[in-house]
């Protein structure tokens, strides 16, 4: 038993810790077995909280693996390719240093996290991308990423519907009934 998701399932929705830790139930780390500890560190095995807390850190404390600029390599741990992928980002260049780029959970949300519908992803872009604050030069952006996951949402949809139709792997992917 993962002491951190019995003892935290306890807690008081009310209370800031307990609505956190309410939010990782049903989510897809939960049903892959990704506990707390994986993100937060910390001993699982401990029963009493001083000794399962040790190395846990507020997300404020700096060394904390869930402070903003640690969490794409906390993520990266299991999500190498999308950890490689945003590191080339202009976004992560200004997080290291500034501070004001977006990271995974800006995207993504950190106990729950989810992929965004193409009109939550524009809204979140939006935040930052907008006709009135300092990058309104950019304010064309979040159109312009509503589009973008529309279409991957489209070809994904398009790759198991044809999975569906050559299960043999033949299909376009396999580029036989092309030729
Ligand atoms: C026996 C109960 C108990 C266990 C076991 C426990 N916690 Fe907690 N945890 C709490 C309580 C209560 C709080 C609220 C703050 C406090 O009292 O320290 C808390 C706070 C936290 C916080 C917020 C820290 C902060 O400074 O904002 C995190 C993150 C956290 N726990 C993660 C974990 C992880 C990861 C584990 C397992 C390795 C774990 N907890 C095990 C009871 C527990
Ligand atoms: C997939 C990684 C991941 C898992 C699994 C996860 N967390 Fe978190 N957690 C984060 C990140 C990232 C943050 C910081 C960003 C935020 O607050 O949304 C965070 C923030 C928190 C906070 C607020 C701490 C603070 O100091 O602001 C608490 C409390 C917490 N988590 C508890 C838990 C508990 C309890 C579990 C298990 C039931 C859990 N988390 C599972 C990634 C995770
Ligand atoms: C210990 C490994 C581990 C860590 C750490 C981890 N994940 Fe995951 N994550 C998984 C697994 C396993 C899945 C299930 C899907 C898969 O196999 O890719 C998943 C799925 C996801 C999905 C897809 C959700 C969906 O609905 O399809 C997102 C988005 C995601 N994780 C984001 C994050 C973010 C953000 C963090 C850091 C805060 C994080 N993960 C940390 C293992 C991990
Ligand atoms: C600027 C927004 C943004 C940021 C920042 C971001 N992602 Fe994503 N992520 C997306 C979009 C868009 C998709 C495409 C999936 C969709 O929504 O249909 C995606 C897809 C994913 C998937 C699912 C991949 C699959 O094949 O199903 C995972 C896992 C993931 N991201 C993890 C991460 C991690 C870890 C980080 C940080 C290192 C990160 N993302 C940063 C927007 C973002
Ligand atoms: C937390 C604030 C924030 C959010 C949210 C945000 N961005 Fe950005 N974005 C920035 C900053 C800061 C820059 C750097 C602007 C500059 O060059 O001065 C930037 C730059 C960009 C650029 C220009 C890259 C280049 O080559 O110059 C693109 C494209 C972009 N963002 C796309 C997005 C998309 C798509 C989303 C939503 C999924 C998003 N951004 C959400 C802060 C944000």
């Amino acid at each position: 038993m993962n002491s951190c998701a019995a003892c935290h399932s306890k807690l008081p929705q009310g209370s800031f810790v307990g609505a956190k830790s309410h939010g990782w139930k049903g989510s897809v780390h939960e049903m892959r077995g990704v506990t707390c500890d994986k993100c937060h560190g910390g001993n699982p095995n401990a029963a009493n909280k001083a000794d399962a807390h040790k190395g846990v850190l507020g997300s404020s404390n700096p060394n904390s693996k869930v402070y903003y600029r640690n969490i794409p390599s906390t993520c990266g741990k299991c999500h190498g390719a999308e950890e490689f992928k945003f590191k080339q980002s202009v976004h992560y260049r200004r997080l290291e240093a500034i501070g004001n780029g977006p990271d995974c959970v800006t995207c993504h949300g950190s106990m729950k996290t989810i992929l965004l519908t193409p009109d939550d992803m524009a809204a979140v872009c939006a935040r930052c991308h907008n006709s009135t604050g300092a990058l309104s030069a950019l304010a064309y952006i979040p159109r312009y990423a509503k589009a973008v996951v529309l279409s991957l949402r489209e070809g994904s949809a398009l790759v198991s519907a044809d999975e569906k139709l050559y299960p043999s792997g033949e299909g376009f992917r396999g580029g036989s009934r092309l030729e």
